[in-house]
């Protein structure tokens, strides 16, 4: 099958409505799209990207008001988030009718619904009759993908079509909510940070996710790993450890010493958190395909996006 990469979206909206899966691209990462109601492209977004039948998909809208059909009553507080922060990197889980099948959210009984945020996405949504079931367009356990280039290097070949939107802008994954007994559960850490939800709501409580818990099965430890093996943490700590000197870095504001200058991704000269999420999986990508030895990430400082740049590259590590 030939990869076609384009900014048309009738030729998306043509694949979708065939039953096809396509490439997305969406404020935080690309997208590996299919009709949410159709039981068929569901199994062939889970073949196509190798992912886990335990694992459920977000199901992608452009308005709250085409929700209704698919989940029961929006608590006030999610309706609140949702003003605020929707269209946005910020996803909700909830209880699901049962026009949403058990595939999209493995047997589940809420639903992880998103309203993402990019003009291409937003316009393809609203021609289409079905929302769509979207993970991340990246193979399972692999980095995920920020620009339609890094879509085609994994995906060339498996799927018609990569709606081209450019390089996505947020860079890191949606944050992921639930609303039980009166607390507000952060289920995955991603692109609208803790500190923002707090001006909502203060009682929120953010699931640990070292073990795999068994109602956020995506929280693998094999997630967005690099081919080349990274360490993650204090760099003066790993070059003890480790001796080369083909080595990568990924740093945030300030090169290292001991490491190559045009080895290392500086993914913020001015110390911005928002800036470095942006840039976090382009430096992966980039740095994986320079055969380094390892490569290292360094700590980021742990609040705002800090929070879950350190998660993902926890997750990508080989030593945690
Ligand atoms: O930013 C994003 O959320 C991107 C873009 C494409 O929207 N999507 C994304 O999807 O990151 P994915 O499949 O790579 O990660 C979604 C995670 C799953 O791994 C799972 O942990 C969680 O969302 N999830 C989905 N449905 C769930 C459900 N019903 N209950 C609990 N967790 C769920
Ligand atoms: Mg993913």
């Amino acid at each position: 099958m030939k990869t076609i990469i384009s900014t048309d979206i009738e030729q998306a909206k043509y694949f979708l409505d065939k039953g096809e899966v396509v490439a997305i691209p969406t404020e935080t990462v690309y997208g590996l799209a299919g009709n949410a109601l159709s039981d068929s492209t569901l199994l062939k977004i889970y073949k196509t990207k190798n992912r886990p039948s335990f694992d459920p998909l977000i199901v992608h809208f452009d308005s709250i008001y085409k929700t209704e059909k698919f989940v029961q009553s929006i608590p006030e507080i999610i309706k609140k988030l949702a003003e605020r922060f929707s269209p946005g990197p910020l996803t909700y889980l909830l209880n699901k009718r049962k026009i949403i099948s058990d595939i999209v959210t493995s047997g589940l009984p809420k639903v992880a619904i998103r309203f993402p945020n990019h003009p291409l996405t937003i316009k393809l949504l609203s021609t289409l009759d079905f929302p769509v079931a979207a993970p991340s367009a990246n193979l399972f356990g692999k980095v995920s993908p920020t620009s339609p280039q890094h879509v085609y290097e994994q995906l060339n070949g498996k799927i018609p079509f990569i709606l081209d939107g450019g390089k996505c802008n947020v860079g890191i994954e949606s944050t992921i909510v639930s609303w039980e007994k009166d607390n507000l559960i952060i289920h995955r850490l991603g692109g609208v940070s803790v500190e923002d939800i707090i001006t909502l709501y203060p009682k929120i409580k953010i699931i640990s996710n070292k073990n795999q818990e068994p109602d956020s099965p995506g929280q693998l430890k094999s997630h967005y790993a690099t081919k080349t093996p990274l360490f993650f943490d204090n760099v003066e700590e790993i070059l003890l450890k480790r001796k080369s000197k083909n080595i990568g870095l990924i740093a945030f504001n300030k090169k290292h010493t001991a490491i190559k200058s045009e080895n290392q991704c500086i993914l913020s000269p001015e110390g911005s958190l928002d800036e470095a999420a942006k840039k976090l999986f382009h430096s992966m990508h980039e740095l994986d395909e320079r055969g380094f030895d390892f490569i290292i990430a360094e700590k980021f400082p742990d609040n705002g996006l800090g929070r879950a740049i350190n998660d993902r590259l926890k997750k990508a590590s080989v030593n945690f």
